[in-house]
């Protein structure tokens, strides 16, 4: 699917756009289904997008309670750990004025990684099984969110890693690439975000947007760049903020 692009001149007013994108699609998949699954991003491009989505106008119109949130990946530390994208996810969005009743599932980094990695993926297949067709080649998340590191990783997916070359499993642990946190991670694996309905990327800064243009044009070995392996068979999406 060839990737949109949204560019905007600050972090704010990418997110304004962002949220309200994410509050139509949650809108449009409960009319639809009567459900909406996302998986959050880590980091912190993305604070500024669940602090919108967590206040007015955006939580009173997202759907909450039919709402299942995930994580695309997580570090291997404690759920209340400075580095946990759960503790960033529950400050910013679940713990507001108007707290997200959503249901969450939270990746267990506290487990050893692959404990974690083998927990989460038992989550996912019983949450994406149904009793027709039993428990699905991939699951198909309404949404996954994405930030982009320097490095040209994604979710925990980082560059010349086993990880990339992962096409059995949903979930993996992966050691740490080369930025902080210096700490193992779970991670989806990049046949699950390709087989998600739509999957967006949250990218904001001068420096990272020559690094958008080698990944799309996919101009490096994208081993170096694993965001080039995101090639969404649903929707795509890059909301970009230039500072
Ligand atoms: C993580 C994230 C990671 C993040 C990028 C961008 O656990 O760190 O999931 O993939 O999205 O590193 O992070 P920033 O938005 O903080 O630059």
């Amino acid at each position: 699917m060839i990737a949109n692009l949204y560019k905007f001149k600050n972090l704010d007013r990418c997110c304004l756009a962002l949220a309200e994108h994410i509050v139509a699609l949650a809108q449009q998949c409960v009319s639809d289904k009567g459900i909406f699954t996302i998986a959050a991003s880590g980091g912190t491009t993305p604070k500024t997008l669940y602090r919108l989505l967590a206040a007015p106008p955006f939580a009173e119109k997202m759907p909450w309670q039919q709402t299942h949130l995930f994580w695309g990946d997580e570090r291997c530390v404690a759920p209340d750990h400075p580095d946990s994208n759960y503790r960033m996810v529950k400050e910013e969005l679940l713990g507001q004025k108007l707290p997200a009743n959503c249901t969450v599932y939270r990746m267990p980094g506290e487990k050893a990684p692959e404990d974690g990695a083998i927990t989460y993926e038992e989550t996912l297949k019983k949450f994406f099984s149904d009793g027709q067709n039993g428990v699905p080649k991939w699951p198909s998340f309404d949404l996954i969110l994405l930030g982009l590191g320097s490095d040209g990783h994604t979710a925990s997916l980082f560059p010349n890693t086993p990880a990339l070359e992962e096409n059995e499993r949903w979930v993996v642990s992966t050691p740490p690439g080369l930025l902080d946190p210096q700490v193992d991670r779970i991670t989806l694996t990049i046949p699950v975000i390709n087989n998600a309905a739509e999957v967006a990327f949250l990218v904001a800064g001068e420096k990272k947007k020559s690094l958008i243009e080698l990944i799309l044009a996919k101009s490096r070995p994208i081993s170096q760049y694993p965001a080039s392996y995101i090639v969404p068979k649903g929707k795509f999406v890059w909301f970009i903020a230039d500072a």
